[in-house]
């Protein structure tokens, strides 16, 4: 929306580490990071929504309003998401307390999307926010994030320790500035063969290497 970018514009003047651009998401980057997402993704968390511009083609691609959480620090924008999307759920708090403050019982989200600027947070939030957001994400879901930057805004230190993977969705380069999208997933678990392993009569191997061997595939 047109008016969006003069409150957009006063928001990163007041605050420009946490707003984090100096205008709202285009729909290139509105269109590519939700481009995986649809009505039967179930419910989906929005971090840092700002004015909403993904959370429009969220419900445009058939999310439902009550699908959707949304989790803005920002108390300008939080009131306008809560007038701008009544049946959504808007909640005004730190991404960085997903942890503490309990959003739902389970884990029943299919997909987060993010505008977070990762790259202004510290390590440890960084840390915080996708240990919080991955507790809520189901097995199979994905958390998607944009960046201006030239690789993934999470670093390999960080996702090797959550147990993450990253991979380049695509680029939006009509976005202003140019932007990327990056889809963060739980890598695949180890699964360890334990009990009795009995060798074949005919093998030949010793029967401790063939039980590696099986462990080394999974
Ligand atoms: C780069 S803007 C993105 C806004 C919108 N998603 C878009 O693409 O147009 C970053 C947004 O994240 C919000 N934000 C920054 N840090 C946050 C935090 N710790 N918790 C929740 N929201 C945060 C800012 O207030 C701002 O709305």
């Amino acid at each position: 929306m047109p008016n969006d970018f003069l409150s957009f514009f006063l928001s990163w003047m007041s605050s420009p580490r946490r707003v984090g651009a100096v205008a709202p998401s285009g729909a290139a980057l509105a269109e590519l990071i939700t481009r995986e997402i649809s009505a039967s993704t179930g419910p989906i968390l929005e971090l840092g929504p700002g004015t909403g511009a993904f959370t429009y083609k969220l419900l445009k691609r058939g999310v439902r309003p009550q699908d959707l959480t949304l989790i803005e620090c920002g108390s300008d924008f939080m009131k306008l998401l809560q007038v701008r999307f009544p049946g959504a759920r808007v909640l005004w708090m730190d991404a960085g307390r997903l942890t503490t403050e309990p959003l739902y019982d389970g884990a029943p989200v299919g997909a987060v999307v993010s505008g977070l600027p990762l790259l202004n947070m510290s390590r440890r939030k960084v840390i915080s926010i996708l240990s919080g957001a991955f507790s809520y994400l189901r097995p199979g879901g994905a958390f998607y994030q944009f960046t201006y930057g030239m690789s993934c805004p999470v670093p390999r230190p960080v996702l090797d320790r959550l147990g993450l993977r990253a991979k380049l969705v695509d680029r939006a380069l009509l976005n202003v500035p140019p932007a990327s999208v990056y889809r963060l997933t739980r890598r695949p678990q180890m699964k360890l063969i334990t009990g009795s392993f009995a060798p074949q009569p005919s093998a030949r191997v010793a029967p401790a290497h063939h039980a590696r061997d099986h462990a080394a595939t999974r």
